[in-house]
């Protein structure tokens, strides 16, 4: 069965999203609106909402984007643990996918919050492990410039295995709360970590008692090489920045092709690429939402976009001139502008082309027509192992998870490609992923050893 994903993108998914006239008008900090995007894809049985984040406002260096708000920028944002806190009052089965940095923030504290996001959602916490990828977040941590990328995966490592090593702290059956005996909890099913590494420090136990699912569900963001291992090695699932699907199957391959030599089957990892859709009840219909989009974004718009994507001034190349090669490596995210630089090439695309060609899907791939078109192309995707399902991207909210669910949803499931009711106890039952033991308390590995 495909697992699918959402964003919590009020602005919509394209960047003209917002000032289309089916979007939410008022779009700054509106709990109301994430709740009703919860329930939203809750209805449409959706694995999990998710929600990126950085920790700086981004792109004052490009006034015209800056004013734009671009949805993939966040100006003015809730911290996604907190949000998706209070979204899990409202909601029982949809997981809750938070983005939070191993660069800038610590173990202790961040295995803390997750752990209780679990217990207060009832096993429903998932955790986007990124590096960051925004350079000048650096400069809101006391430091004057980013971490080198290598550094970042290091710790990133370290990071992980210390939470792990966190929310092993309690038995499930610690505390025993015997009122007759006096006894609350049980001395000798608690372990002190007492980690001393390379970046961190950290002593423990942790003050949270072992959470519903053992661990989150453990998302990834990176896609180099060091990405890659760290999610064959840790990772349930990692995006992928794979815009056909032909590089869709490399990627598919080559990460299913690592978990072997970590004892892990290859379906305990699973490949999410993002993808925009646009459907619409006749094939004219999604294209005509489309093009109204498209025709919101001005050069003066799409060419700080793209900059931003490729992590250039592209300003200083001819609008219609063809697209320049660029070096691959760069200290955000590389696989962007890799992605969008070889689409260019392979297409023999302008500058101005190529930013239409990506505003539509923020530089994922864009699924455009029919019900029965849009599906055809996802089962294809899904059925050819370029994928294990998709992070769909809604390019005006509220109406286009409203129509994937109404008008997607449906198909999928008489396709027998996706569930027709939330099953399991836990997130990680519903999406069917190993449920981590306990090495020092479980039975089971106890025996083991
Ligand atoms: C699909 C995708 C989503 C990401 N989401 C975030 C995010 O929300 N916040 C963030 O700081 N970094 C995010 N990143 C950046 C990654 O954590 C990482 O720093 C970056 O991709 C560079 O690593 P790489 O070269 O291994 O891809 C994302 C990357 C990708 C590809």
């Amino acid at each position: 069965m495909m697992n699918l994903m959402t964003g919590l993108l009020g602005l919509g998914g394209h960047l003209g999203g917002w000032r289309h006239k089916d979007a939410w008008s008022d779009n700054v900090m509106n709990l109301d609106h994430a709740i009703e995007t919860a329930q939203m894809a809750e209805r449409g049985l959706f694995d999990l909402l998710f929600m990126a984040d950085g920790n700086a406002v981004r792109q004052m260096d490009k006034p015209a984007l800056f004013a734009a708000n671009s949805p993939s920028d966040r100006p003015a944002v809730f911290e996604p643990i907190t949000l998706l806190t209070a979204v899990a009052q409202y909601t029982k089965h949809i997981g809750l996918l938070c983005t939070a940095t191993t660069t800038y923030d610590e173990p202790y504290s961040l295995a803390r919050r997750f752990a209780s996001l679990d217990h207060l959602s009832k096993g429903r916490a998932c955790w986007n492990i990124v590096t960051t990828s925004y350079p000048d977040d650096s400069l809101n941590f006391s430091r004057t410039e980013h971490m080198a990328k290598d550094h970042r995966y290091e710790r990133a490592i370290e990071f992980i295995e210390v939470a792990k090593g966190l929310w092993d702290s309690w038995a499930e059956d610690a505390f025993i709360q015997d009122r007759a005996t006096g006894r609350f909890l049980d001395p000798t099913r608690v372990r002190v970590l007492n980690h001393m590494g390379k970046h961190f420090q950290v002593k423990g136990p942790l003050n949270v008692a072992r959470m519903p699912q053992g661990y989150p569900v453990l998302f990834t963001a990176g896609q180099s090489e060091d990405g890659r291992e760290l999610a064959a090695k840790h990772a349930d699932c990692i995006f992928a920045v794979t815009n056909t699907k032909k590089a869709g199957q490399a990627f598919y391959a080559d990460l299913k092709g690592r978990l072997a030599k970590y004892g892990r089957a290859p379906d305990s990892l699973r490949i999410m690429p993002g993808c925009a859709v646009y459907v619409g009840r006749t094939a004219s219909e999604a294209e005509e939402l489309y093009d109204e989009l498209q025709s919101l974004i001005a050069p003066e718009l799409g060419v700080p976009y793209l900059s931003k994507l490729c992590e250039t001034d592209m300003s200083k190349y001819p609008l219609d001139g063809p697209m320049p090669d660029l070096p691959t490596s760069v200290l955000g995210i590389a696989s962007f502008r890799n992605t969008i630089v070889e689409m260019a090439k392979r297409d023999k695309l302008t500058v101005r082309q190529t930013y239409e060609r990506i505003l539509p899907s923020m530089g994922h791939v864009t699924m455009k027509g029919s019900v029965s078109q849009v599906c055809d192309e996802i089962e294809d995707w899904y059925t050819s192992k370029a994928c294990d399902g998709f992070n769909i991207n809604t390019p005006v909210m509220p109406r286009s998870l409203n129509d994937f669910v109404e008008l997607v949803i449906p198909e999928l499931q008489r396709r027998g490609l996706f569930r027709k009711a939330y099953e399991g106890r836990t997130l990680r039952e519903r999406m069917g992923l190993p449920v981590p033991a306990n090495p020092y308390f479980d039975k089971t590995s106890l025996a083991a050893e």
